[in-house]
């Protein structure tokens, strides 16, 4: 297939701009249209290589405000989108419950209509595995139930809801991936892996929540990528894909590696009472069955990648000390970790 015109919002943050390199990468006859609300997630940094590509335009603007995506769908003749735009920090949510609710479910709603009044060939939305809430054992499959615990989680599942309801009640073609923790460069430094790297590189300590136990699921950006480029490509309209399923581990454990890989002594770990409370999920782990029927297979090894993605964070300084420099940065991380973390802990 060539010469689809993609509209990937969000396409600014961490997966979305890996996902628009991988994108024009991948199907060289497609040009990719982003656009991203530059909140403080969202860094034209991340494809700042992209600025002489003639198949790549950017539009700063949100998922939310109508004219801007209407004009968009009408000026650039929009074939597909991806939408990844979202407010996808859990930490942030806790703060602010409703802040998130504009872009993660209202957002949603008004880029399904614009999808449906110009007649979207089709439409990948880009969820989480944490609407299904926690799971002990096990894995989710698609058909379970969504059980979001947490502010974030219900707002990505209240976008389903948009999507489905669009889906079954205009017959608007949609596909709903629902990607597990994802690592790799480029990520913002609030999230785990980069948060840990970013402070144990400094000799800062790095806060562990409650004892650090909790499991996720990794999956390394590429990868989540290539599923979510098979689920525009193969996936069965109305249908919904885990991806993930890849590599189960402890907080605690990774939180280690990072030291060790950096040289750093465990004295760094700093176990505080967990900031996300009862809502914090114990366990994800999803099951990938369905998407790798229509032809994903993961093929980055976790470990490896890891301690690339690490030394991706030594190697790229100039590319994070900016944001810890930034006023909203340090005004989230001392309001939610409380002063102390900005220095010591
Ligand atoms: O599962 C997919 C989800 O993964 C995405 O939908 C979210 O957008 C993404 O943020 C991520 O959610 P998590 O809340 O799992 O990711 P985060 O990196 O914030 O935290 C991972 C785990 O590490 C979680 O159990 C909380 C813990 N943690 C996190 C931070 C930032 C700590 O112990 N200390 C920390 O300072």
């Amino acid at each position: 297939m060539s010469n689809r015109v993609l509209l990937v919002t969000g396409g600014a943050g961490f997966i979305g701009s890996n996902f628009v390199r991988y994108w024009l990468d991948r199907c060289p006859n497609d040009r990719v249209v982003v656009l991203d609300a530059l909140t403080y997630a969202g860094n034209p940094a991340n494809f700042a290589m992209l600025s002489d590509n003639p198949r790549f335009r950017f539009y700063a603007g949100r998922i939310e405000d109508s004219t801007v995506v209407n004009g968009i769908f009408r000026v650039e003749g929009i074939t597909h989108v991806v939408n990844f735009a979202a407010e996808s920090h859990n930490d942030r949510s806790m703060l602010e419950p409703t802040r998130l609710i504009a872009t993660n479910v209202a957002g949603v709603s008004v880029l399904m209509e614009a999808a449906k009044a110009f007649g979207s060939e089709r439409v990948v939305h880009v969820s989480t595995d944490e609407v299904y809430g926690e799971i002990q054992t096990g894995k989710f499959k698609e058909t379970d139930p969504l059980l979001p615990r947490q502010p974030y989680s219900a707002g990505k599942a209240g976008g389903e809801m948009q999507v489905r309801a669009h889906n079954i009640a205009y017959g608007v073609p949609t596909v709903v991936t629902r990607g597990c923790n994802t690592f790799g460069p480029y990520q913002f430094p609030e999230k785990l892996i980069p948060f840990f790297i970013t402070r144990a590189f400094q000799d800062k300590k790095v806060p562990v929540y409650g004892d650090g136990q909790q499991i996720r699921d990794w999956i390394h950006v590429l990868d989540h990528c290539e599923g979510i480029a098979i689920a525009l490509e193969n996936g069965t309209i109305g249908e919904a894909y885990n991806i993930g399923g890849i590599v189960e581990r402890p907080n605690i454990d990774i939180t280690k590696i990072i030291l060790q890989t950096l040289g750093k002594g465990e004295e760094l770990i700093k176990y505080i009472p967990d900031p996300r409370g009862k809502g914090h999920d114990q366990r994800y782990a999803v099951d990938s069955t369905k998407i790798a029927a229509i032809g994903w297979a993961p093929k980055h090894d976790f470990d490896t990648h890891l301690i690339e993605t690490i030394h991706w964070y030594v190697n790229n300084r100039a590319w994070w000390q900016p944001i810890l420099d930034s006023s909203d940065y340090q005004t989230f991380v001392n309001r939610y970790y409380g002063p102390g973390l900005g220095s010591d802990l």
